[in-house]
């Protein structure tokens, strides 16, 4: 691909194309781009929803959008997969080219259903290796394929209010707890020194057992040293404007790690961290009660043991280009809840990050490529009337990144068949729109409104969604000036869902 050049995402056909029913019977060798729905890649940059009744084609076409994304663009998708139809997505659908078929053979003319694409197998296998190459898929399915990476969270992405209600007695204490615990960890997992063979959470848990387990006298000895050794340490911190002495704050914290001393690792931790931090681990450790921090270690404790929490933290440059995101293989809801809040709270943090160095410097040195976070299934998690406190504070991710993503290169694609049990307010940040075929002409209506579409839509037109054959549908919005209909090419990777089989489960009669 040429850089800078505009592309397009060959989405589907036109109604007018030869592969229409109508002109099926009409020679014509092999369909070209003038008979393709092809969207500017540029177009790709609001937020996308896509609507339609279960079995419609909804999955395919995002499929089909997906490849489309990462063989046209430099972009990342993050797949939050509910049904695991994006399992397989690194390995192609050879069945699609096989038998030496003619391309468009692969067309029923009776069903009036097309698994129609433009390039041969080669040529696509060409251009899907290099996505291949940049794929994982994080799962905890057994047994394990080669591609799987374990999911696991890392315990400072999870936000204080997903772990326990605002009207807990000691919430605000806790607040003050996670917040510290979490610089202190995310600091630990930058040392140099450190090695994986404990992981740090633990190595934080049993050095607060140990002060806790200390004599009374001793442990306000060792505050009084805290705050002397901060102190020291906060001088050496305010002389750092060079490399010779983040070198040498670093080899305090290195010592720090080898002599394992609880008091050594919090002074030089905190102290690293800044005044600021210093304050806030003094705060900690003055004002609290052991039963607060008790708690707090229990909350790590719980989720250590269901076994979630992963020993450090994922750098922004270990993501892959194309990531899968294995939800069914988590079978507690609230597990995949707080994977959800770990994993956006996560994106949300790299993206602002990337967003205040890139402000740094001048435009054209803006390398920035955009984040796709794709979720199927959409009205689950991002629903108009959230039943947990859980779902409550993701479906407030989705929206801050609905309303604010934009700027830091953060895009949602939505796919669901409930517009009407879908937010509100992150529908209406959705620019490019597709729907599909719906069951009835009351749902068509309530779609169009929720979809901000009436006056787009004619009535004549409305019809025709009630009576689609899977894979066909509108495209509007951003996308198209005005809407246009289209069949939609074909998914060249392979569907991980699977309806069953009405060939083995239905009987002559
Ligand atoms: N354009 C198309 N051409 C041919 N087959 C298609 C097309 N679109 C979808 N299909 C087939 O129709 C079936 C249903 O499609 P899909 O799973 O994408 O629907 P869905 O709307 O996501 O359904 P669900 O709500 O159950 O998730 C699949 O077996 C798929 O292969
Ligand atoms: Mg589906």
């Amino acid at each position: 691909m040429q850089e800078g050049v505009d592309t397009f995402l060959d989405v589907g056909w036109t109604v007018d194309s030869q592969f229409h029913p109508k002109f099926c019977s009409q020679s014509k060798e092999k369909p070209d781009y003038l008979d393709m729905v092809r969207i500017p890649t540029k177009k790709m940059d609001k937020h996308t929803v896509i609507i339609a009744q279960s079995g419609s084609g909804k999955s395919f076409f995002l499929g089909r959008l997906i490849e489309e994304i990462m063989i046209k663009s430099k972009a990342r998708c993050l797949i939050l997969d509910p049904n695991g139809d994006f399992r397989k997505i690194n390995e192609i659908d050879r069945e699609l080219w096989s038998s030496n078929q003619v391309l468009r053979e692969k067309y029923d003319i009776k069903t009036g259903m097309g698994k129609l694409t433009l390039e041969s197998e080669d040529e696509y296998a060409k251009n899907w290796k290099p996505v291949v190459d940049e794929f994982v898929i994080k799962t905890n399915r057994v047994p394990k394929e080669a591609e799987d990476e374990e999911l696991k969270i890392w315990w400072p992405t999870i936000s204080l209010e997903f772990l326990i209600p605002n009207e807990h007695p000691r919430s605000t204490e806790m607040f003050h707890c996670h917040n510290w615990a979490k610089e202190l960890f995310t600091q630990f997992a930058a040392h140099p020194n450190n090695t994986n063979e404990e992981d740090i959470i633990s190595k934080v848990k049993n050095y607060f057992k140990e002060l806790q387990e200390m004599p009374d006298e001793e442990r306000v000895k060792m505050i009084e040293k805290l705050r002397m050794d901060g102190g020291k340490a906060d001088e050496s911190l305010k002389t750092i404007t060079n490399d010779k002495n983040r070198t040498k704050l670093r080899s305090i914290l290195r010592d720090a790690f080898k002599s394992g001393s609880l008091i050594d690792l919090i002074s030089s931790g905190a102290a690293s961290l800044g005044n600021e931090s210093m304050e806030k681990a003094k705060f900690v450790f003055e004002s609290y009660s052991w039963e607060t921090v008790n708690a707090y270690f229990g909350l790590i404790e719980r989720y250590q043991s269901l076994g979630i929490l992963a020993k450090g933290p994922t750098s922004s440059k270990d993501h892959k280009r194309l990531e899968v995101i294995d939800l069914p293989s988590i079978k507690n809801n609230e597990l995949r809840a707080l994977v959800l809040n770990s994993i956006l709270t996560e994106e949300w943090e790299n993206a602002v990050k990337k967003w205040e160095e890139a402000m740094k410097h001048p435009r054209e040195e803006d390398h920035r490529v955009p984040t796709f976070i794709v979720l199927d299934e959409a009205h689950n998690f991002i629903p108009s009337n959230p039943r947990s406190r859980h779902e409550t504070i993701v479906r407030e991710q989705f929206r801050t990144i609905a309303a604010e993503g934009r700027k830091f290169g953060l895009f949602l694609i939505l796919v669901s068949q409930r517009a009407d049990k879908l937010d509100d307010l992150v529908l209406s940040e959705c620019g490019n729109k597709a729907i599909l075929r719906l069951d009835s002409k009351s749902m068509v209506d309530k779609v169009i409104k929720a979809l901000g579409l009436d006056f787009e839509i004619e009535s004549n037109e409305r019809d025709k969604i009630v009576n689609f054959k899977a894979g066909r549908g509108i495209l509007t919005g951003n996308w198209i000036t005005g809407y246009e209909v289209f069949y939609c090419a074909a998914r060249r990777t392979i569907e991980g869902g699977r309806n069953l089989e009405y060939k083995y489960w239905t009987r002559p009669f």
